[in-house]
């Protein structure tokens, strides 16, 4: 079990006048300039809440895309310090850079609890390439590092790996310190019985954590566009539905290792053009041709909702159908609202994934309806993979 160091194991007085750097995960979606999705500003929260009432100076960096190291306006951080003043009440200071002469003077300036956001790191290359030189030019001017990014673990970037070897201390914010703890329970320990429900579009995405949880799991619930993968290995025909050809032994091989523990749709919602086109309800396994399955239907929706325990551990991760589409996405909203139901009766549930977010809302359903909803994308597939995520690794152990 990974146990780390958390900002909350340091005596208050810790922090007081010190100048704290938070790594934090501000990738958030933006549109025009506006943020539409503020949930991982606010998952940032209970830490920067945290050590503002401790007296610490703030300084929070981030990635905001994928700039490819160099400046692009319209993924500048400025908006997401506007939004962050706006929750907190305060004035929040915004830095053009995140390094240099006048970001080193900006962090002198800092008093107790004020908060200065840095620009993009990804604004410079070194970042991603975890250069030395640059992971120092962030250290400087630094009393304390702490990480808040979970969604970023995954990368051994300057800011997430580098730069937390000049601490002798390197801290879990309460986000990275919650989400460790969610994860390994259901990696390491989870009560059985243990149901993962795995959708979305890629079988290449999946294929790890199958693997690994392979040996805890009772049942895998599979939708999504993966799930015609799955039934193509078992000799069903899927028509037009997203095959992936290259993974197809892969798949034959789990359901031949443990037949039982596979659970695949049994009918579909199915069109002939993705927009536009003519839909029809499929009332059986096989899809014929010129027709590809987009939703599971209501048959494995009930099939589905029978297999999730009301006690016990379940893990979910991506849509059940192309759910961006109204008409194809009542698989995954009835699904998201299943699970709320058991979390309801005492069954522990987590899942987590831009998507399954996205999906969790659309159901009209809060991230408070389930036992906990991961900000991570890829750090949470590569978690529950089995990974040592580079940013965890780094931070120091509790004991
Ligand atoms: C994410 O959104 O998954 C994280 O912020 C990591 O972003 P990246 O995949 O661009 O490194």
């Amino acid at each position: 079990m990974i146990s780390k160091l958390s900002i909350r194991d340091l005596e208050d007085v810790t922090y007081r006048g010190r100048v704290v750097f938070v790594r934090v995960d501000f990738n958030v979606p933006i549109k025009d300039g506006r943020i539409t999705d503020d949930t991982r500003i606010r998952a940032a929260l209970p830490t920067i809440n945290y050590l503002r009432e401790r007296g610490a100076r703030l300084v929070l960096a981030s990635h905001l895309g994928r700039p490819k190291g160099k400046v692009v306006p319209e993924l500048s951080l400025k908006p997401v310090a506007e939004r962050l003043s706006e929750l907190l009440g305060i004035d929040v200071k915004f830095a053009s850079d995140c390094v240099g002469e006048e970001v080193d003077r900006m962090k002198e300036e800092l008093r107790d609890g004020d908060i200065l956001v840095l620009e993009n790191l990804r604004f410079h290359a070194e970042e991603k390439k975890n250069d030395p030189e640059f992971a120092r030019a962030l250290a400087n001017g630094i009393d304390i590092y702490v990480n808040d990014a979970f969604g970023t673990a995954h990368r051994a970037h300057a800011s997430t790996y580098g730069m937390a070897v000049h601490f002798d201390i390197r801290l879990a914010g309460l986000l990275m310190a919650r989400e460790i703890e969610a994860l390994s329970k259901v990696r390491e320990n989870p009560d059985k019985p243990f149901v993962v429900v795995l959708g979305g579009a890629k079988v290449a995405d999946k294929i790890e954590i199958i693997q690994n949880l392979m040996p805890k799991a009772e049942k895998f619930l599979i939708g999504g566009g993966m799930a015609y993968t799955f039934l193509k290995a078992l000799g069903h025909k899927i028509g037009n539905s997203l095959l992936d050809e290259e993974h197809l032994n892969l798949v034959k091989g789990f359901m031949d290792e443990s037949p039982d523990k596979f659970l695949l749709p049994i009918d579909h919602i199915a069109t002939d053009k993705l927009e536009g086109g003519e839909v029809k309800e499929l009332s059986e396994r096989d899809i014929p041709d010129g027709w590809m399955g987009v939703d599971i239907g209501p048959k494995t929706i009930g099939l589905y909702r029978k297999a999730l325990p009301e006690k016990g551990t379940i893990f979910w991760n991506g849509p059940m159908g192309v759910f961006e589409i109204e008409q194809f996405s009542r698989g995954t909203v009835e699904v998201a609202k299943a699970i709320a139901q058991v979390t309801q009766k005492g069954a522990y549930s987590v899942t987590g994934g831009g998507d399954t977010v996205s999906a969790i809302h659309k159901a009209g359903l809060k991230n408070s309806d389930f036992s906990h909803v991961s900000t991570g994308g890829g750090a949470t597939l590569e978690f529950l993979a089995g990974k040592e995520l580079p940013a965890i690794a780094v931070l120091s152990d509790k004991n």
